[in-house]
């Protein structure tokens, strides 16, 4: 049950719902796509707004809303669509008569440097923790168990795909075609359920071990973590809410970390919902995940493994301690303890590993963006498909 009653402070990450850029397109109904997105994330913010009004000011203050995103186009836009539906002013509070919005600031870290949203900051253990995801069992598995759709996908589409977030970019393009009544190609119907569970997979993979759910959801979970406990201490005694805006990976990444996810593909604008209240003394955490990127179902309440729906902060905070790291610089340069006598080779091996990294952060974006842009979608059956209206 949601209770405004005791609520402290929030934290909300926000995924970003297809706003993407671009100008020069040919199509109709793809132009429309951009709209879309936008019209998500402003459902979203007017859903935010609806719900925590008694507790947000209508107004920005600084000191109380804090938001932050990743360092991309459409992360940005996304934010400030939802922003803009928070902070709709009234007629006192409009600064030109003629203008339903007010500026609000959106931070942003570089994306090397954004250990806290991008689950591919610059971190060497990281690669090599990537690097060992292909031995473990339950993925060869799944690999092989898979290897005829990869195959036909690869033949019918012209793509080489190889991995199953490949499978998930192109099964992205799939619903995006879906959802503006373009023409699915026949391969792509045939072997959509196919797709849906490869592309499902490849979230769980993401943050499929100890040491990813560390690396890559632990700075987010720590800064909840930290923020919540100074809250609780009196301390932050004007901070209400955080918000964060980034990706799918990052909400699948941040979910699975806390045991909660539900291993399907987040939606567009899926937004995942951190609170802390306060009863006398106590104090503790309830968690949702609002899944509708229409906004009009119920959020569903999250309960980490080990808790109840209500978890007490001290509970909450010592459950997922084995995810979060204390110095995540550090962690990343150190090397696993297992693998001790490899130190020197890694040490070695840095320069070139982070450079690898930063390489196949770029061609992420790039694969992500034409998955997601129409501009440049570019397996051979959009081009020349017309809209069936
Ligand atoms: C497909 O990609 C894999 C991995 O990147 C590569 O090893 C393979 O040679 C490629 N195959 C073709 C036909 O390009
Ligand atoms: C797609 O078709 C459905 C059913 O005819 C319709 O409700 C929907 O508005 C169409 N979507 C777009 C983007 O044209
Ligand atoms: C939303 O989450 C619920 C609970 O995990 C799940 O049953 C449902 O399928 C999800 N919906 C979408 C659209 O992902
Ligand atoms: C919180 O942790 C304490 C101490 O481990 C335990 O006794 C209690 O049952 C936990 N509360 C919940 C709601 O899980």
């Amino acid at each position: 049950m949601f209770t405004i009653k005791t609520l402290i402070g929030i934290a909300i990450m926000l995924l970003y719902g297809g706003v993407s850029v671009g100008s020069s397109n040919s199509m109709e109904t793809l132009r429309m796509l951009h709209v879309a997105g936008k019209v998500m994330e402003y459902q979203l913010g007017l859903w935010l707004r609806n719900r925590y009004g008694a507790f947000i000011k209508n107004v920005f203050d600084p000191e109380e809303v804090e938001v932050i995103s990743t360092d991309l186009d459409r992360t940005l836009m996304s934010a400030q669509c939802v922003l803009a539906a928070f902070y709709l002013p009234d007629e006192k509070t409009k600064f030109r008569s003629d203008l339903s919005w007010m500026p609000t600031p959106i931070h942003t870290s570089p994306k090397g440097d954004d250990k806290l949203l991008n689950i591919d900051a610059t971190c060497p253990r990281l690669s090599n923790e990537l690097s060992k995801l292909q031995t473990i069992p339950a993925i060869k598995a799944f690999y092989e168990e898979h290897k005829d759709l990869f195959k036909r996908l690869s033949d019918s589409s012209g793509l080489n795909l190889t991995t199953a977030v490949e499978v998930q970019f192109l099964f992205d393009t799939i619903k995006i075609e879906e959802i503006y009544n373009l023409t699915i190609p026949r391969w792509a119907i045939s072997d959509y359920d196919e797709m849906k569970v490869v592309s499902d997979f490849s979230f769980k993979m993401t943050s499929y071990t100890r040491e990813l759910k560390r690396l890559r959801g632990g700075p987010l979970l720590g800064m909840m973590a930290g923020n919540m406990r100074k809250k609780s201490h009196g301390d932050l005694p004007k901070k209400k809410m955080q918000m964060f805006s980034a990706h799918d990976t990052t909400v699948s990444v941040l979910l699975n970390s806390m045991g909660v996810f539900n291993d399907v593909s987040p939606p567009y604008a899926a937004t995942v919902v951190v609170e802390l209240h306060q009863t006398g003394n106590k104090y503790f955490v309830k968690m949702f995940y609002q899944n509708d990127s229409r906004m009009i179902n119920e959020p569903h309440a999250l309960k980490i493994p080990g808790c109840s729906l209500e978890c007490p902060l001290s509970n909450w905070t010592h459950l997922l301690d084995d995810v979060t790291p204390k110095d995540w610089s550090a962690e990343c340069y150190r090397p696993n303890p297992i693998l001790d006598h490899y130190y020197i080779v890694g040490l070695t091996g840095a320069s070139i590993v982070v450079l690898g990294l930063l390489i196949s952060g770029g061609i992420y974006y790039y694969r992500k963006k034409y998955a997601g842009d129409p501009t440049t979608c570019n397996y051979e059956a959009l081009e020349d498909q017309e809209p069936n209206t």
